[in-house]
């Protein structure tokens, strides 16, 4: 049966990821900085590692056959981080986003998109087999974009309101990255996955009001006004990153795929499901 190593296990994608893996019943591995704070289900073997350390990865990787990989760290750690997984590893699952859709959403230049390039790029050199998922943007940023402003009150102030995006379930991404991780037939494939509707931020902000059964004022703000609000909880490269992105989104409708339902055998969950399933963070 094949062995499963996280890497990112404690994150919004991962989490699911191992999730999903343990109920299959097959071996998974969570790889995470701190342990004791990891909180993952039990029957689910919790390693220390470090993708800026290169040992603590190559003892994470002893008789594991595929890794789910999510990468957050320094660009700097990536070629001694990628030998040690394809020296030990037979496939690799890597989290991307959707660079080559020719989308204007996902066609803004900025650095995170050079960074999953520069990763793919030295997978594909790699003798690793290869999946790329490819999610929009997620559903679960609804819970940082507005969940603040829900829990203090009534009031959304927030710009771009008429951009559409497609935010996909983070269970949804889950689904398809263990069927890669665990089925035959995933390699060299690029999966596009988004949720299954073009959804207004406007409509968005409405869907978790009637999910908490709050009807909530949505008030347009200019983008320097929402970006001085934003700075506090947000770096500055990641808020340019999302306005530059609303902004080109604008006028025509979001990219939406059938790749979960292709992949998973299900529908992709709505956000109205989402937002109904995790009504609690925006009232506690
Ligand atoms: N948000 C979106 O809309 C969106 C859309 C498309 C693609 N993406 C991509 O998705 C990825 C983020 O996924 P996510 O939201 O699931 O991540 P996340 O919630 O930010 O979690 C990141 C995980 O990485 C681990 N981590 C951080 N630094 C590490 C290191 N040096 N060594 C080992 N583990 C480390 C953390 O675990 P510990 O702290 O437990 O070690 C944590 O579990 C990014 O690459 C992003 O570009 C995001």
């Amino acid at each position: 049966m094949t062995r499963t190593l996280v890497i990112g296990a404690t994150g919004t994608v991962g989490r699911p990821v191992v999730a999903q893996l343990a109920a299959t019943g097959a071996p998974v591995r969570a790889l995470t900085r701190n342990p004791a704070a990891a909180q993952l289900p039990p029957g689910v073997e919790v390693v220390q590692g470090d993708l800026t350390v290169p040992a603590t990865l190559e003892r994470s990787l002893d008789r594991v056959d595929a890794v789910f990989l999510v990468w957050t760290a320094p660009r700097t750690a990536l070629d001694a981080a990628l030998d040690v997984i394809a020296a030990r590893a037979r496939r690799v699952v890597f989290l991307s986003a959707p660079i080559k859709t020719p989308h204007p959403f996902f066609q803004q230049p900025n650095p995170a998109r050079d960074l999953m390039l520069a990763i793919e790029q030295r997978i594909e050199r790699s003798a690793l087999e290869w999946t790329f998922l490819r999610p929009g943007i997620f559903a679960a940023n609804a819970r940082h974009f507005w969940g603040p402003q829900i829990r203090a009150g009534d009031l959304v102030r927030w710009p771009y309101l008429s951009a559409p995006t497609a935010p996909i379930d983070e269970r949804d991404i889950a689904s398809v990255a263990v069927r890669t991780l665990t089925e035959e037939g995933h390699g060299g494939k690029e999966y596009v996955l988004t949720g299954p509707q073009s959804l207004t931020q406007r409509e968005q902000i409405a869907i978790i009001g009637d999910a908490i059964a709050r009807p909530l004022r949505i008030e347009e703000i200019t983008p320097d006004e929402a970006r001085q609000g934003l700075l506090a909880s947000m770096p500055a490269p990641a808020i340019s990153m999302l306005f530059n992105a609303w902004a080109a989104a604008l006028g025509q409708p979001a990219h939406v795929t059938a790749t979960v339902a292709d992949v998973t055998a299900a529908p992709a969950r709505t956000f109205a499901q989402w937002a109904a399933d995790n009504a609690a963070s925006f009232t506690s």
